[in-house]
Formats: structure tokens, sequence, C-alpha cells
């Protein structure tokens, strides 16, 4: 039986922000899909979650990098019971970018872009015919200064774009959205305590602790609290941990006097 929320379709829900964030949907009473590539963190974790919260829990094991397993998510997110979807699964495929392995980089694009762009285009008709929904899109503290000095951080070019695109695609999204029911909510941790930083893409990389970051970082339940919490509001930027909210109004404004301004120059 289906509870009164309805489904979330979680992706990367075997780890890290997205097995946390799935972990308390299903508590608040969400039905959910989980998926990922590793089935049995995926079935431990549908088995938890059952016995906890008596909810329907299904897992779809996929590689979001590739075209069929792609299809067959998208397929799942357009069903007529999903009301939640969070577009969390992501890779980083940090190095140097001439030394950037094409098939990696093709598969940081597929999974952090075109991956969450499918799914969100495949969710949002049918929530809007349902007159309900909502999206969470994981990306990045770095989609915004990450290039910035006094500290930039090296090697991230193309996670970074990607992430920035989140950032764009959702805010855009949001704006045309505004007035439907639908909440959208772009996410954007900072450095969080998960095995991100392991592996670049499917490979560990060598020397790494096979669970946790090496530098710590904000514990996942903190990201899902800033989360949840920001769709009570109606913020569609969220960054856990970031005290100050009006500094994300202060971007706003300062993204828009800029537009304001170049097109006042054009003139
Ligand atoms: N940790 C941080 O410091 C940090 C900071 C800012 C943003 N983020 C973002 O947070 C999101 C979640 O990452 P996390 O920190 O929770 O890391 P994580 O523990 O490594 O989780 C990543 C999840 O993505 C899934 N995934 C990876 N490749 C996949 C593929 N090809 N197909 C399907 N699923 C795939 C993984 O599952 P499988 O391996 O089982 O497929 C895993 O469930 C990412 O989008 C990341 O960019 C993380």
């Amino acid at each position: 039986m289906s509870t009164p929320h309805g489904t979330a379709l979680v992706t990367g829900a075997s780890s890290g922000i997205g097995a946390a964030y799935a972990q308390r949907l299903a508590a608040a009473g969400w039905d959910t899909v989980l998926v990922a590539r590793r089935a049995q963190r995926l079935d431990d974790l549908a088995q938890r979650l059952r016995e906890a919260t008596g909810t329907t829990v299904e897992t779809l094991v996929a590689d979001l990098s590739d075209p069929g397993d792609l299809a067959r998510v998208t397929r799942r997110a357009a069903g007529d019971d999903i009301g939640f979807l969070l577009n969390n699964a992501g890779i980083n495929g940090y190095g140097p970018f001439g030394e950037l392995e094409e098939d990696l980089m093709t598969k940081v694009l597929g999974i952090n872009v075109l991956a969450v762009t499918a799914l969100t285009r495949a969710a949002v008709p049918g929530m809007l015919a349902r007159g309900r929904g909502t999206v969470v899109n994981v990306a990045s503290l770095l989609a915004f200064a990450g290039a910035l000095p006094p500290h930039p951080l090296p090697e991230r070019a193309v996670y970074g774009g990607t992430k920035g695109y989140v950032v764009t695609f959702t805010r855009t999204l949001a704006a045309e959205l505004a007035g439907t029911p639908l909440r959208i909510q772009v996410l954007c941790p900072g450095l969080t305590a998960t095995e991100f930083h392991r592996s670049r893409g499917d490979q560990p990389v060598p020397g790494r602790d096979p669970s946790v970051h090496e530098d710590g970082g904000m514990p996942v339940d903190r990201v899902v609290d800033a989360s949840l919490a920001a769709l009570d509001a109606g913020e569609v930027v969220c960054v856990p941990g970031l005290g100050d909210r009006a500094l994300v109004d202060d971007l706003a404004r300062a993204e828009l006097a800029i537009r304001t301004a170049a097109r006042r120059g054009g003139d």
C-alpha cells in the first residue's frame, strides 16, 4: 500500500548524502526508490528502511552514465507516484585537466549533468499535472567560488563546471515554475563526511581511506537538515552551514546588477 506522501526517487542512495536523505524521507513516511550501482548496499538499506518505517522500498540498480540504465531510471522517475526527486548521485573526476581521460570526462558529465536534467525532465510534467512535487538537485559549494583566490581549488574544472550547471539549471527552472505548487531546490554542500573523495570515478584512489573523507567535513545529517528546512522555507538555493542567509540574496543582487549594467552598456 502506498503512503499518503507518494514515492521519493533518490539517486546515489547507496552511501553518503543520498543514503541519509533516503532514511529521512522514509522516516517521514515516503515510499522510496533507491538508485545506485552497488546492489548489496541498496538491498541492505532497503531492508533497514522497511523494518524501521514500514514503507515500501524499491531498489533500482543502475549506472547513470549508461544510456540504457539512465533510460530505465528515467521511466521510473516519470511514474505517477513520484512526488519527490532527489538528484544526488555524482562523481568528481578530479585531476589535471590536460590529463583527464575522455571516458571519465564523459562519465562526470553524464552523471552530474545529463542524468540530473533527464530525470528532472521526466518527473516534472507528472508533478505539475498532479499539482504537487519536489525536486532537489545536489550541486556543491564549489559552484560559487571554487576558482577564486585566496584558496582556489585546482584540478576541478569539469566537476566545478557540472555543479555550476546544476545551480543555474535549477535556479532557472525554479523561476520558470514559480507560481506552481512545485518545490525546486539546489542543495550546495561544502565538504561533507562521505565516501565522495575516495574515488575519481569508478576506481578508488590508491591510499585513500575507503569510507570517510580524509579531512572530515559536515555530517550528512546536517546537510539533510538544511535541505529539509530550506524546503519548508521555500528557499531555492540551500547552502548547509551558511549562517547568514542574506549572503545568497546579496549574490542574486550582484548578478542582477551585472546584468542590468551590461544591458545599459549595450544600449
Ligand atoms: N562529499 C562532499 O564533500 C560533497 C561536497 C559537495 C557536493 N557533494 C555532492 O553530493 C552528492 C553525493 O555525494 P556524497 O558526498 O554523498 O558521495 P558518495 O558517498 O560517494 O555518494 C555518491 C553516490 O553516487 C552514486 N553513484 C556514483 N556513480 C554512479 C553511477 N555511475 N550511477 C549511479 N550512481 C552513482 C554512488 O553509488 P554507487 O557507487 O553504488 O553507484 C553513491 O551512492 C554528489 O553529487 C556530490 O557531487 C559532495
